[in-house]
């Protein structure tokens, strides 16, 4: 039986994971078969099914499925626990094996790609669903200072800063406090909220001179807080194009044992969302 590959979600119809994937394909002499398939999460368990039954070897899993695929993998990698969301699943014999590649591919274009030293940095997460989960240990283990954490419902603040278990590190806080919190080295929007267009309403006070603007969406979706930031005097301002490009790329590696180059695959889609990027 032949492997299959694929990106599960909802909707998915627009998902660039295919295209990257084929281009990777392509680049190592891969014979790749990825594809994109929709599932809500009603449906998502009898898909994933369906799929493993037809040959599925690995999955990526994005909106709105990260915490239900983490919950039916049979083992996961210690940074998808601490994420509590999975990206990344990898048939095991007759089980899934579950990993989080987003934080790894985050800060290896932020720190790779844009050349920022993340060590120290004071920083802000705006969300707490599978976006926030999927970077918050990968931002810790990088060196990072102190992690404030806001989300609209606190109770998902608080799940998530149990989870990731350095209290002393990382804050919770609620959104109303943000005015309070003066400067971040770091500001991470982790929301979904701008992907209909609407920014909450943030104090200027969180960025300045200092500060690292990035948004986990891209194309118009990230333009609402990178322009806000910018507007405010953010020194840096990425949306989440060369994220998406990283964590594909780490996990085509843990699929097929080569980590492919990413360079031409980022160029190519940067020149179709050319939202504003700026790092200097
Ligand atoms: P993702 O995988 O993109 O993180 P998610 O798990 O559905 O998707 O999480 C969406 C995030 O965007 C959550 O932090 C959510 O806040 P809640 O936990 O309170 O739902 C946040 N979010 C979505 N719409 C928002 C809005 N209009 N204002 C503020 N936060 C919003």
């Amino acid at each position: 039986m032949s492997r299959h590959y694929g990106v599960f979600g909802h909707p998915v119809a627009h998902s660039l994971s295919p295209r990257i994937h084929a281009e990777f394909g392509r680049q190592t002499g891969i014979a790749v078969d990825y594809a994109a398939i929709d599932a809500t999460p009603e449906q998502f368990t009898d898909a994933l099914a369906a799929f493993a039954d037809k040959g599925g070897a690995g999955a990526n899993i994005t909106l709105p499925l990260k915490q239900a695929a983490f919950a039916l993998c049979d083992d996961v990698t210690e940074r998808a626990r601490r994420a509590g969301a999975v990206n990344t699943l990898v048939r095991n014999g007759d089980t899934w094996h579950g990993d989080n590649t987003d934080g790894a591919g985050l800060v290896r274009d932020l720190t790779g790609r844009h050349a920022l030293d993340l060590r120290a940095r004071r920083t802000l997460l705006i969300g707490a669903g599978g976006g926030a989960r999927g970077v918050a240990p990968t931002l810790l283990e990088a060196g990072i200072g102190d992690l404030f954490i806001v989300n609209r419902t606190p109770e998902r603040t608080d799940a998530l800063v149990d989870i990731l278990g350095e209290p002393g590190r990382v804050h919770p806080r609620y959104l109303n406090d943000l005015a309070g919190l003066g400067e971040f080295d770091l500001s991470v929007n982790a929301t979904s909220a701008t992907r209909d267009g609407r920014l909450p309403a943030f104090p200027a006070s969180l960025v300045g001179r200092r500060t690292a603007a990035v948004d986990l969406s891209y194309g118009e979706a990230a333009i609402p807080f990178l322009s806000w930031a910018r507007a405010h005097g953010s020194h840096d301002a990425i949306d989440g194009l060369g994220m998406l490009v990283e964590q594909a790329a780490e996990s085509f590696a843990r699929w097929h044992g080569v980590r492919p180059d990413t360079d031409s695959i980022y160029g190519e889609l940067r020149a179709r969302h050319n939202a504003l990027v700026t790092a200097d």
